[in-house]
């Protein structure tokens, strides 16, 4: 204990640069709360000093009194300041800790979208409805007389091979294409008739370029006076608009039973552009579909009279317009429904 009044007055500020330190490396309240007791407290140290004060002569003691109410006063209002402070300071902690960032880009709901081969369907009828086609459709699961005797192939005709069947009975089949559709619409209708029918078709073949179930487009268009050049001229502008306006063509000659003369139309390969590749089997064509003047013999199935009126037809394969599209090397790639190949369209 000081002995002195000079001593007790050195103690003092020794005391008040303590405190100012101990102050300012208090972290939080409960070491504050302990400050408190160590300087201001019942035992603490200016009350301690404040206890001495009665060993000094009654003259000293007013100015020592006075000094450490003073030191007290100033400690107190620093324990006030600094409780504030960490007061503060936890406050803001606990605002950052459960901070919402603004300005973060929100989290998007994974959207899906139609399906690549519907989006190639919407086109191709975007396209031929612009032309003045009508959209038609048939049963996918059909009559044998309408998948095949009415369009001029005939039972044990050796054209049947050329569909793989999936037969349901002797006179049942899943139509191996939409042609039947021609049949039941023009048994339906009169001419002038132009109409598209997209549907489902079905044969028992499979591998990277046929799928047991497959889309078709199928087209036809009877009035009088049709010839071959507006079937030429129609497919033209369809594939200029399917592909690109300088995408060449041709017509190579080929057989279907319902139709006379036939033809199959090939486009310039989309890949090499004509000077063969992998795609095209090194021929710069790719076959895209098949197509011809309506055979009479159809005509009579359906009572329309062939000296009054000709018609074109063709038929076409979404999948393989969609995979010449796009570059897709393998059909089943449509089917398996795997979102990394779907989301890319
Ligand atoms: N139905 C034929 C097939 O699936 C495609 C076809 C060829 C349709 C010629 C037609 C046509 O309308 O005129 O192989």
């Amino acid at each position: 204990m000081p002995t002195s009044t000079k001593d007790i007055i050195q103690e003092l500020k020794r005391v008040k640069l303590e405190a100012q330190k101990d102050l300012s490396r208090a972290e939080d309240q409960a070491s504050l709360q302990r400050l408190k007791g160590k300087y201001l407290g019942r035992q603490g140290i200016l009350t301690e000093l404040l206890r001495a004060m009665g060993t000094f002569p009654p003259s000293e003691r007013p100015i020592i009194g006075r000094t450490i109410n003073l030191l007290k006063e100033e400690i107190t209002q620093e324990i006030n300041t600094r409780w504030e402070t960490l007061k503060r300071r936890r406050h803001e902690k606990e605002l950052y800790a459960e901070k919402l960032d603004l300005t973060l880009p929100g989290r998007r709901p994974l959207l899906g979208h139609t399906h690549p081969l519907t989006q190639v369907l919407e086109e191709i009828v975007d396209i031929f409805t612009g032309l003045g086609f009508q959209i038609a459709d048939g049963p996918e699961v059909e009559l044998d007389y309408y998948n095949f005797e009415a369009l001029n192939i005939p039972k044990d005709h050796p054209a049947r091979d050329m569909q793989d069947t999936f037969y349901i009975s002797d006179d049942m089949v899943l139509r191996t294409h939409t042609s039947p559709v021609q049949i039941r619409t023009m048994e339906k209708q009169r001419p002038p008739l132009r109409i598209i029918a997209p549907g489902k078709a079905y044969r028992c073949d499979a591998d990277i370029n046929h799928s047991p179930m497959f889309h078709q487009v199928e087209g036809l268009m009877v009035d009088r006076d049709v010839t071959f050049a507006d079937l030429k001229g129609t497919i033209a502008i369809f594939i200029q608009q399917m592909f690109s306006k300088d995408t060449r063509l041709r017509f190579r000659p080929s057989f279907f039973p319902f139709t006379e003369p036939s033809a199959e139309v090939d486009i310039q390969c989309v890949i090499c552009k004509g000077i063969g590749c992998r795609v095209c089997s090194q021929t710069g064509w790719l076959e895209i579909l098949g197509s011809g003047m309506v055979d009479p013999a159809v005509y009579s199935f359906v009572n329309y009279d062939p000296e009054e009126f000709t018609g074109f037809a063709f038929g076409l394969g979404i999948e393989r317009i969609a995979m010449l599209k796009y570059g897709i090397d393998d059909i089943r790639l449509f089917f398996e429904n795997d979102l990394r190949f779907l989301s890319q369209f």
